[in-house]
């Protein structure tokens, strides 16, 4: 009961400083916070390796760019999604890129657990980037957060990137507000994709420089928001999440992309209490067997949405080869 009551003064709190934020966006000026950095042990990258965690494909298609670049400067360059990477081989790379989806104003959980369970990695350069939906929100602290986390395990900051994108979140579309998504849906486009090989050119220049780059997290109004239990206020709107057994064909996809392992797929259930909200399983469902409300309308998932609005992501010409 207390739990509660604490739980709903917070949500009443965040909703608050929300409305202000989003009201006042001039009040979110930002005060820098410095944090100690570790230094660059090995200045010449001959291996690197690219991590990537991506739902939608966002965030491995800019780990695929940054891939190519380094691979054309001349290193020998490995890229997969986190969940496939041999944590005991980190300690043979040079260099690391590693990327996230922004999730509610942070490093998506799944993600944080699994860097804090990596072997150290003293002196490898690390660049964090991100991608994010719309305008954005919490995508700076984003990249950082996951610098440090890096950091934390040794890392010598490089260097973080921001992309901007058409955001997955599906309740947003699904609940009427499409148009907020739509208004980015030319993103990515051969912007985004120049500006992701420049992250990657000038994140090589830094190393060679020996330099290491200061990680400075903005405190503004918005990221007061860092107070609201996020993912679980948008679990509360969440209601019927199950798989329609009539229509699943049992592929698996929701299973390998959710990350906590909540999805029983031979019941046609998904576990309340493991589930994080990242609407991964909706997403990517090619049926749309997997099923779930937001405050009471019917959720549809990223490819649903693109076929509906007749949108074609237009993919960059090295990825094309
Ligand atoms: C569950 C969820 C939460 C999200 N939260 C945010 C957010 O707080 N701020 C933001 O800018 N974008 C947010 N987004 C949008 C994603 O960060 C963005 O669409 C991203 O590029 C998706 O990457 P991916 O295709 O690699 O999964 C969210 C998306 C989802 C699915």
């Amino acid at each position: 009961m207390e739990n509660r009551r604490i739980f709903i003064k917070r949500c009443l709190v965040g909703c608050a400083v929300g409305c202000l934020t989003m009201a006042a966006p001039g009040l979110s000026a930002s005060v820098n916070a410095k944090l100690p950095q570790n230094p660059i042990s090995k200045r010449n990258p001959q291996r690197a390796l690219v991590i990537w965690y991506s739902q939608t494909g966002h965030t491995r298609r800019i780990g695929r760019i940054i891939r190519h670049a380094w691979e054309k400067a001349g290193l020998a360059v490995d890229g997969a999604d986190y969940r496939e990477i041999d944590k005991s081989t980190l300690s043979n790379y040079d260099l690391i890129a590693i990327g996230t989806p922004v999730h509610y104003m942070d490093v998506p959980v799944n993600l944080r657990d699994w860097i804090k369970t990596l072997p150290r990695i003293e002196g490898t350069s690390v660049a964090a980037y991100v991608t994010f939906g719309g305008k954005g929100n919490g995508q700076h602290n984003t990249a950082c957060g996951l610098l440090e986390l890096m950091t934390e395990k040794g890392g010598a900051a490089a260097g973080t990137g921001l992309f901007g994108n058409m955001s997955t979140f599906a309740p947003t579309w699904s609940a009427g507000n499409a148009a907020r998504i739509l208004a980015f849906k030319d993103r990515p486009n051969e912007k985004t994709y120049q500006q992701a090989r420049a992250f990657a050119d000038s994140i090589l220049a830094t190393v060679a420089a020996g330099r290491t780059q200061q990680i400075e997290r903005e405190f503004g109004l918005e990221s007061l928001m860092g107070i609201v239990p996020q993912i679980g206020l948008t679990k509360l709107m969440i209601t019927n999440h199950h798989i329609d057994k009539s229509i699943c064909i049992k592929c698996g996809t929701c299973l390998k992309k959710c990350p906590v392992g909540a999805i029983d797929l031979p019941a046609g259930s998904v576990d309340y209490q493991l589930c994080i909200a990242c609407i991964g399983c909706v997403n990517n469902c090619p049926t749309q067997a997997m099923k779930m409300n937001f405050i009471g309308k019917p959720v549809y998932g990223f490819k649903e949405f693109l076929k509906r609005n007749s949108i074609e992501i237009a993919e960059p010409a090295e990825l094309n080869l």
